[in-house]
C-alpha cells in the first residue's frame, strides 16, 4: 500500500481486497455499524474540501472519530485563504501545527504536487476535478462485492455524464485491477465524448441496448456545474432517453444492482421510486463508504 492515496495505479487486486475485507471488520456483528477502535490517538487528519461534499467528507470525519483520530473541519471560507494565503502554505502552517495528514478535494489535480513537496503529511485525494476520486471507487468495489460472487463475471453499464465524472474516472483504474466481463458506457454523446472511442468498453447511446443483461449499473447525474455550455437536449428529452426507473431497467438481469454516488438529481437520472428496491445499493453505498475510509486511514497510517 502506498503511502498516500492519489489514485488506484499502484495498488493490487490484493491490496484491495485486503482493504474490503478490512473495512467489512471494522462492522458490528449485526452489520448495522461501525465499532469504535481507538487505534491511532496520535494522529491528526485536516480535511480542506475547496468543492462541496456531503458524503466524502463526513465519511471521512466518521471514519476519523472511530478510529480515535483528531480531525480538524478546516473551514476554508473562514481561513486566511481568504487572505490570499496558498492551499501550499496553509498546508505547510498545517505540517508545522502536527496534522499528519490531509484529506483534499480541489478542482485541479494540486494533490500529487503537494504530496511530492511535502514528505512530513500524508494525503488522500477526496475527489480531483473531473480526473479521480479513489475512495469512491474502493466503495463500489465493496459494495458489489457484498451482492456479487465474482468481478471477472459481471456486465457493467455506465449511464450518464461520464466525462465529467472523477467516479468513473476512478472505477476504470479499479475494475481493470479486480476484473470484469464487459462494460457499457451509455449517455448522451455530448457527455460522454472520451468514451466514444474507448479501449475499456464499449459505448452505446441507447439506454435499452446499453442494459441488456447487466449485472451491475452504475447511474451518474449531469454535473451541470462543470459543463462549459448549455446541453443540446432538453430535460424531458433526457429523462426520456436516459432515466434510470423501473420501466427502463428491465432489460437488465433480474438480479442487477444499481449504484450512484450521490448526490442523487431524482427525477433526472433516477426516478425516485427505484430507492425502495432491493437492487438498488445506493443506500449500502453511503453505509461502506464510512467502513472503506476507516479501512483507508488504518492502512495509510499503518506505513508510517
Ligand atoms: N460521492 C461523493 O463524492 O459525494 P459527496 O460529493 O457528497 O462527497
Amino acid at each position: 500500500m502506498p503511502l498516500h492515496l492519489l489514485n488506484l495505479l499502484n495498488i493490487s487486486k490484493k491490496e484491495i481486497f485486503s482493504l474490503i475485507d478490512l473495512a467489512n471488520n471494522f462492522k458490528s456483528e449485526n452489520m448495522s455499524e461501525y465499532r469504535q477502535e481507538n487505534l491511532f490517538p496520535d494522529k491528526t487528519v485536516a480535511s480542506i474540501f475547496c468543492e462541496p461534499s456531503t458524503r466524502t467528507k463526513l465519511s471521512f470525519q466518521i471514519a476519523a472519530h472511530n478510529l480515535g483520530v483528531r480531525f480538524l473541519d478546516f473551514d476554508l471560507d473562514n481561513s486566511s485563504i481568504q487572505k490570499g494565503e496558498t492551499l501550499e502554505d496553509t498546508i505547510e502552517a498545517m505540517a508545522i501545527m502536527g496534522v499528519d495528514m490531509c484529506v483534499l478535494r480541489h478542482p485541479e489535480s494540486s494533490i500529487h504536487e503537494l504530496a511530492k513537496k511535502f514528505t512530513r503529511i500524508q494525503f488522500i485525494n477526496a475527489g480531483e476535478g473531473s480526473v479521480g476520486h479513489p475512495s469512491q471507487a474502493l466503495l463500489d468495489l465493496m459494495t458489489i462485492k457484498e451482492s456479487k460472487d465474482k468481478f471477472e463475471n459481471l456486465k457493467i453499464a455506465i449511464v450518464g455524464d461520464l466525462d465529467h465524472s472523477r467516479v468513473v474516472s476512478s472505477f476504470m483504474e479499479a475494475i481493470q485491477i479486480v476484473g470484469y466481463k464487459s462494460i457499457t458506457f451509455c449517455g448522451h454523446p455530448d457527455l460522454c465524448k472520451n468514451y466514444i472511442d474507448n479501449s475499456i468498453g464499449m459505448f452505446e447511446p441507447d439506454l435499452e441496448i446499453a442494459l441488456q443483461e447487466a449485472d451491475v449499473v452504475m447511474a451518474l447525474r449531469i454535473q451541470n456545474e462543470r459543463l462549459a455550455e448549455k446541453l443540446s437536449i432538453s430535460s424531458s428529452d433526457y429523462i426520456e432517453r436516459f432515466q434510470l426507473n423501473i420501466d427502463s431497467l428491465k432489460p437488465a438481469n433480474k438480479d442487477v444492482i444499481l449504484l450512484h454516488p450521490g448526490p442523487v438529481n431524482f427525477g433526472i437520472e433516477l426516478s425516485k421510486e427505484v430507492v425502495e428496491l432491493d437492487n438498488c445499493k445506493i443506500k449500502n453505498q453511503i453505509f461502506n463508504g464510512v467502513g472503506m475510509r476507516m479501512a483507508i486511514l488504518t492502512k495509510l497510517f499503518s506505513q508510517t
